[in-house]
């Protein structure tokens, strides 16, 4: 509740002690205006609950919300039934103590549902197994038994309860429910033989006319129109749109089967007998009463119906007999007495019946043999009534609430003195009204009204209503709270009437008419019907009249005595327990959800005396609670209190009210509690509070933010120490398995290199595979990678001949993959090389220099002149070219020329003026000689004859080059010649030239002095 406080503004307050201005009535109207628009029915005086009818379903009576109210403190949440109920059971269960809720308010505030929902929560919060699921469902199914028989359509109320109820569950030592109780007070009987305009009967005749099957109809002879019988069609509203009689019906026979009655026929067949005695009328023949003939037909249904005499049953409808002197006494009845007897008959049969119902009732909720613990007790009964004319039902009412009101002062203030006492603070006397005075009034020893009305009732003579009242006059015209017509000052008689007395109430003055006191109080069933009721078979009566009843000579107790007496107990009862209240007003008359009348509530205020509970609540203080629940709330707002108080929490209280600046008169510390006389101390220290909760939220969330990233650090960092141990723990394996491994490998590669030399066997099996190995391993990685290159891995012993394979393996690769990637051009200069290896090599010494030395197709020192090129043949490609020194054939002078050949002819070309020198074709050429030595001199020869020039002696740095160009370009290769020391070569004219060819220290060609050429070439 307290978390509330902070809304009052919008919601008023939670808690009416808690309404700055508490004697104002209009601002307790306005509180409960407030709350019920915003749908908020509940709020409490104290630890009494208000509730205002919603008059509309609200969805606060979930399971979630039964949930929500069990077991939390009575003011953390808001205001509830639940929570009286919650707070009503814990206390049952903690202190071992019986409680009782006591319910009241005006018909249709909401009493019946309170009780409802109570009874629900009972059942709900309880612990559970099979039995007590069994013992549940028959306190909760007794309600729509009770209902139908008890409720009926009112003016204000469309299920009105006719009766007051006191229910009583009882729990065993685990707090579960074990069984029930039902009392019930005063049963309107008189509704079964006339409802207003308006209103009905008690539900039970509409459901059964409308849900009973055909055939239990046609055997109570009934029909199921509702206006063909008398005692139903009175108020002219059998059928109520609200009311479901036929579903209802269903529900009651449901909830006769869980209750348990196997004598639910005899039970219809009492109900069907009164609409059928309601349908009797009497013709009046000279003074005496007879049965109309038509209506016969009734009288001997209900005989049927009740297994009674009809004879017997006609006569005492008509008759009366009176016991005097041991003298019996017939005297006939005219016909308003025959009525008032049929109506009486009916009364008292169905009134009976009602409390043999409740007493079956009983009987299925009985411990039987359990033994219980503890109770609750539910009150459930009529509020203050006051309308326009009250009567002897209103004045047992009323009289009920001043009893109630009594209980209620005494309680409360016991309550309070005891807890100022047990918290150890001083008395402070309360000012109240006592109503005791009225009680008394009403209920002392022959001086109270209703043991004067049973004087008046007893007397001999003629007692009527008006005798009543002069005795009242005499008897009590003296009490400050009694006044009539006749005793009041003419100012107020002129407010009454001559037949009524008014009575000055606790909640007000209630005026009543004494028309109809003595008949009601009497309620007299006259002799004869209750022998006949005695002697029918029917179950039901035969356990309700008894006929001790009739052969007793007391006279039967009069309505007010009996309903003293029983109210006497139930205040007892009450007395016995703790109590609770709740307070039931309804906000308007029309049943209309959000409809506040002031004035309705402002009536219902007063008559429940709601102002007076507050006064005697808001006496001493307003507020209380324990050092815990206070210090726990507040301690924020100081700082020797915050986080927490070292001490005692009363001297948190007390430290926290000095800091709080709280003033000396406006509050108290007892032993347990901290009392604040006024709300606007609390409200201000709350208000306080409200502010610093923002500023503790601030802090709360940033602590909780940091403690919460530190449990993430510290979570990771557990993690990471976890990880990084286990991977150390897998590295430090895998090492170890390593090593193992490792040394089991050296071991085993010394053994097999110890034994390398046997053959092969386990121990050198491996060492030998992996000499293997290795060595191939080497191999690929010191192949040769050119055909020339000669080298090769050397092999261990083992592999010599694998070595060799291998060797001429890769050999035969290299020059597959050499040939393969071999140019067109490419393998004509090979081509050539081969043809110059097979015309030299071994046989001229400088061949191994001009192997290395690829052929080209120019060696010329500058271009071929145009002059040269303009005296080629047509036709003809100058297929190689190179400059050469040109010996002539006489003076052996050399002279620079430039040789070309073609396809054709060789051309030899002056290399200054490019002039043609000499031409010899290839179709000439008798050889291509060369000495066998180092020097570079060739010969084409060609005869010289027919002005040809003869052989031409050349030299370059290339000539086996130009021999080898030469001879293929020609294709006659078979010219080239290797000459030994010395060759001829033809001149013009037929003449020979010698050549000798020596090896010395320079190169050198001359003419030497015998004409000879001489060349010299360093040897290599
Ligand atoms: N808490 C509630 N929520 C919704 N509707 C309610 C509530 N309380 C009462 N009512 C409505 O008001 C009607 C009358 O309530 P209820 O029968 O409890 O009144 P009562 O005080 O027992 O009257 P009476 O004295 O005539 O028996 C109900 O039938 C229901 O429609
Ligand atoms: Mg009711």
């Amino acid at each position: 509740m307290e978390s509330a406080l902070t809304a009052r503004d919008r919601v008023g307050v939670q808690d009416f002690v808690l309404l700055e201005n508490f004697t104002s009535e209009t601002a307790f109207i306005e509180n409960l205006r407030k709350r019920s628009s915003e749908r908020l029915i509940y709020t409490y005086i104290g630890s009494v609950l208000v509730s205002v009818n919603p008059y509309r379903p609200l969805n606060i009576y979930t399971a979630y919300h039964q949930e929500k109210y069990q077991g939390v403190n009575f003011y953390e949440m808001p205001p509830h039934v639940y929570a009286i109920s919650d707070n009503v059971y814990r206390s049952m269960r903690n202190e071992n103590k019986d409680h009782c809720i006591l319910i009241s308010g005006e018909s249709g505030s909401g009493k019946t549902e309170a009780s409802k929902y109570i009874l629900q929560y009972l059942s709900v919060c309880s612990s559970n197994n099979d039995k007590v699921e069994h013992i549940k469902n028959r306190l909760l199914q007794s309600n729509p038994v009770l209902e139908a028989f008890g409720n009926a359509k009112t003016h204000r109320n469309d299920n009105s309860s006719r009766f007051g109820k006191y229910m009583d569950v009882q729990f065993d030592y685990r707090g579960a429910p074990v069984g029930g109780h039902i009392l019930n007070y005063l049963l309107e009987k008189s509704r079964v033989v006339h409802q207003a305009q308006g209103e009905r009967n008690f539900h039970i005749f509409y459901q059964f006319l409308e849900g009973a099957d055909d055939e239990t109809l046609r055997r109570m002879q009934l029909k199921r129109n509702p206006n063909d019988y008398a005692y139903l069609s009175g108020g002219k509203c059998a059928r109520v749109p609200s009311i479901n009689d036929k579903k209802d019906f269903q529900t009651v026979k449901n909830a006769l089967k869980v209750v348990d009655f196997p004598e639910e026929d005899s039970l219809f067949s009492i109900v069907s007998s009164v609409l059928h005695l309601g349908n009797v009328c009497f013709d009046d023949s000279g003074g005496k009463a007879t049965i109309s003939n038509d209506t016969m037909s009734h009288v001997r249904i209900v005989a049927v119906l009740l297994d009674c005499k009809c004879d017997q049953l006609v006569t005492a409808l008509t008759h009366r007999t009176i016991e005097a002197n041991r003298e019996k006494m017939c005297s006939p009845l005219n016909r308003d007495q025959a009525m008032y007897a049929r109506d009486a008959l009916s009364k008292a049969i169905y009134g009976r019946m009602f409390d043999w119902l409740i007493n079956k009732i009983n009987g299925s909720l009985d411990l039987k043999g359990q033994s219980r613990r503890n109770l609750i007790g539910l009150l459930d009964i009529y509020g203050f009534e006051i309308f326009q004319r009250n009567s002897f039902e209103q004045f047992c009412i009323n009289f009920c609430n001043e009893k109630l009101q009594q209980l209620f002062i005494r309680l409360t203030l016991k309550q309070e003195q005891e807890e100022y006492e047990a918290e150890g603070i001083a008395w402070e006397p309360v000012e109240y009204f006592n109503n005791q005075i009225i009680c008394d009034l009403v209920e002392q020893r022959h001086k109270g009204i209703v043991d004067i009305l049973d004087e008046e009732c007893l007397r001999p003579g003629d007692p009527t209503d008006l005798t009543f009242l002069k005795k009242l006059e005499e008897t009590v015209g003296k009490h400050p709270h009694f006044v009539t017509h006749s005793l009041a000052d003419p100012k107020v008689r002129k407010t009454m009437q001559y037949d009524e007395f008014r009575l000055q109430h606790y909640a007000g003055e209630v005026t009543y008419s004494v028309e109809g006191f003595l008949d009601k109080n009497n309620d007299l069933l006259f002799r004869d019907l209750k022998e006949t009721m005695s002697d029918a078979g029917n179950a039901v009566l035969k356990e309700t009249f008894l006929k001790a009843e009739v052969t007793s000579l007391k006279r039967p107790e009069t309505v007010g005595s009996q309903f003293r007496s029983s109210l006497n107990k139930l205040m007892e009862i009450l007395m016995s327990k703790e109590p609770s209240y709740v307070r039931c007003i309804k906000p308007n008359d029309t049943k209309q959800a959000d409809k506040f009348d002031d004035s309705l509530v402002r009536h219902q205020v007063k008559y429940l005396g709601l102002m007076e509970n507050l006064r005697v609540r808001r006496a001493g203080f307003a507020y209380r609670r324990t050092h815990e629940i206070f210090v726990k709330r507040y301690k924020s707002l100081c700082p020797d209190t915050w986080p927490n108080y070292r001490g005692s929490t009363r001297e948190g209280v007390q430290v926290l009210c000095s800091y709080l600046d709280y003033k000396e008169d406006e509050y108290r510390i007892g032993k347990t509690k901290i009392f604040i006389r006024f709300p606007r101390t609390l409200f201000a220290t709350e208000d306080a509070f409200q502010a610093r909760k923002h500023e503790l939220a601030a802090m709360m969330q940033a602590t909780w933010r940091g403690y919460w990233q530190w449990k993430k650090y510290q979570r990771m960092r557990e993690a990471v120490t976890k990880i990084s141990a286990h991977w150390r723990r897998i590295l430090a394996q895998r090492l170890k398995e390593k090593r193992k491994t490792g040394a089991q490998a050296i071991r085993k590669f010394i053994i097999g290199f110890m034994n390398r030399g046997r053959a092969r066997c386990p121990e050198n099996a491996h060492f030998l595979d992996f000499v293997r190995i290795s060595y191939l391993q080497r191999c690929k990685n010191k192949l040769p990678t050119s055909v020339l290159d000669k080298s090769w891995p050397r092999p261990p012993a083992a592999l010599i001949e694998t070595a060799k394979l291998l060797e001429t393996m890769n050999m035969q690769n290299m020059v597959r993959k050499y040939v393969k990637q071999m140019t067109p051009e490419r393998k004509i200069v090979m081509e050539e090389k081969v043809l110059a290896s097979s015309l030299f090599k071994d046989k001229k010494e400088s061949y191994g220099e001009s192997l290395r030395r690829p052929f080209a197709e120019k060696r010329l020192n500058e271009p071929m002149k145009p002059k040269m090129m303009s005296m080629i043949e047509a036709g003809e490609k100058v297929m190689y070219a190179c400059s050469v020194l040109k010996y002539d054939r006489h003076g052996y002078h050399a002279r620079p020329r430039v040789l070309a050949v073609t396809s054709k002819s060789n051309y030899l070309f002056d290399a200054k003026d490019g002039k043609l020198k000499q031409k010899i074709a290839h179709e000439s050429l008798t050889g291509l000689s060369v000495s066998s030595l180092s020097d570079d001199l060739l010969v084409l020869q060609a005869p010289a004859e027919n002005k040809e020039k003869g052989d031409m002696i050349v030299t370059n740095d290339y000539s086996i080059e130009a021999a080898t160009k030469i001879a293929i370009i020609s294709g006659k290769p078979d010219l080239v010649k290797v000459v030994g020391r010395n060759m001829q070569h033809d001149m013009a004219g037929g003449k020979k030239g010698e050549i000798e060819f020596a090896a010395g220290q320079e190169n050198s060609i001359t003419k030497a002095k015998n004409g000879n050429l001489i060349v010299i070439s360093r040897s290599r």
